[in-house]
């Protein structure tokens, strides 16, 4: 059985021996282990409600495992219900091996915690999920939750955008942007209720570039934006239409299309060859906006969820009184 040590707060050696790990995932699935929202709150230390739970095994001096537990900004209802949970998993690729309880351990001490802080729903990602993750899951009482589909195609486009957007300017557009950001996706676990730091915190990103963010604005009033994000180097770049939306006010006019395709021509302009993005295969619109745009599902993640009881964990089971 791993050692487990849950850490409130990351200091600068933990993330250095984390970051070993997190790398040595990422080079052996070719995708981070890491969701963005947690790998910004695991180098920023841990904000409220952050739980690290690092595994040892005896005889390695480095972690074999990790998994972020982080609890949503609704302060729930003090009984568990209304509280959201996001938690993410990741374990050495040296120790994926049979018979090995290192993820089963991390999972079953997270789903602790979450009891001990009095419950709610819990959410876990996977990325291109396996039959092993689904048995994992099953095994600790997750089942599985949404499907985001991770679609792609080639650039150029044929066809180009009839609006006209303009770049993001720093310091000037980010109210307006917040409020429609969070109008469109309201009740969104990930991209809803953003405020002005979680939108800085992606600004301060190697990766942004305010050119590769454009907002449509119709007589003064922002209506629609599409932000991109370019992932990799050189020819091997691809580019990711990270968030588009329509302020509701707006909506039903094909404005997301039109966004859609402002995007895609700032990637193709920039040399890049291939796009993609991801979105929840419940979301009809963007889905049907994608395909129509001849964007194909390339993999899909998976979460797996559970409401949790507030502790005791688990439930006691009901005892038969002896006759
Ligand atoms: C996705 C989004 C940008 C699309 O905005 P939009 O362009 O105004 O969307 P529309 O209402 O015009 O619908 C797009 C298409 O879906 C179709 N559609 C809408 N509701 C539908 C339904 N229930 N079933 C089937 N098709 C539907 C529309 O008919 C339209 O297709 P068409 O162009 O062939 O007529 C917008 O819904 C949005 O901002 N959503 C919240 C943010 C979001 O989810 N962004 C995408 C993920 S990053």
């Amino acid at each position: 059985m791993a050692d487990i040590k849950v850490k409130r707060h990351i200091g600068p050696k933990d993330l250095a021996a984390l970051s070993q790990l997190l790398s040595a995932a990422a080079e052996s699935d070719s995708h981070p282990p890491l969701g963005e929202h947690a790998w910004l709150d695991l180098v920023q230390g841990g904000r409220e409600g952050f739980a690290g739970l690092v595994a040892f095994e005896p005889s390695h001096p480095h972690p074999v495992g990790y998994a972020q537990l982080s609890r949503g900004d609704n302060p729930g209802d003090g009984a568990g219900e209304g509280l959201q949970w996001a938690l993410e998993l990741v374990v050495d690729p040296h120790h994926r091996v049979p018979g090995s309880t290192v993820a089963r351990d991390l999972l079953r001490n997270a789903l602790e915690l979450v009891a001990k802080e009095g419950g709610g729903h819990l959410h876990l990602w996977a990325n291109q999920p396996s039959p092993v993750q689904d048995r994992l899951a099953a095994s600790v009482g997750l089942s599985p939750g949404r499907v985001l589909y991770q679609m792609r195609r080639p650039l150029p486009a044929e066809e180009k955008a009839t609006i006209s957007t303009r770049p993001f300017r720093l310091g000037d557009d980010e109210e307006a942007w917040l409020e429609v950001n969070n109008r469109a996706f309201a009740r969104h676990p990930e991209q809803g209720g953003w405020t002005a730091k979680t939108l800085k915190a992606r600004q301060s990103q190697p990766w942004f570039d305010p050119r590769g963010f454009l907002l449509y604005e119709e007589e003064g009033r922002l209506a629609g934006f599409c932000w991109t994000k370019v992932h990799g180097q050189g020819a091997s770049r691809v580019g990711e239409i990270y968030v588009v939306a329509v302020d509701p006010d707006f909506a039903g006019r094909g404005l997301g299309r039109e966004l859609t395709l402002a995007g895609l021509s700032y990637l193709s302009g920039e040399g890049i060859a291939e796009a993609m993005l991801y979105v929840d295969a419940t979301n009809i619109r963007a889905v049907k906006t994608y395909v129509d745009l001849g964007f194909v599902v390339n993999h899909i993640d998976r979460a797996y969820t559970a409401d949790v009881p507030p502790a005791p964990f688990p439930p006691a089971p009901s005892r038969i009184a002896p006759a």
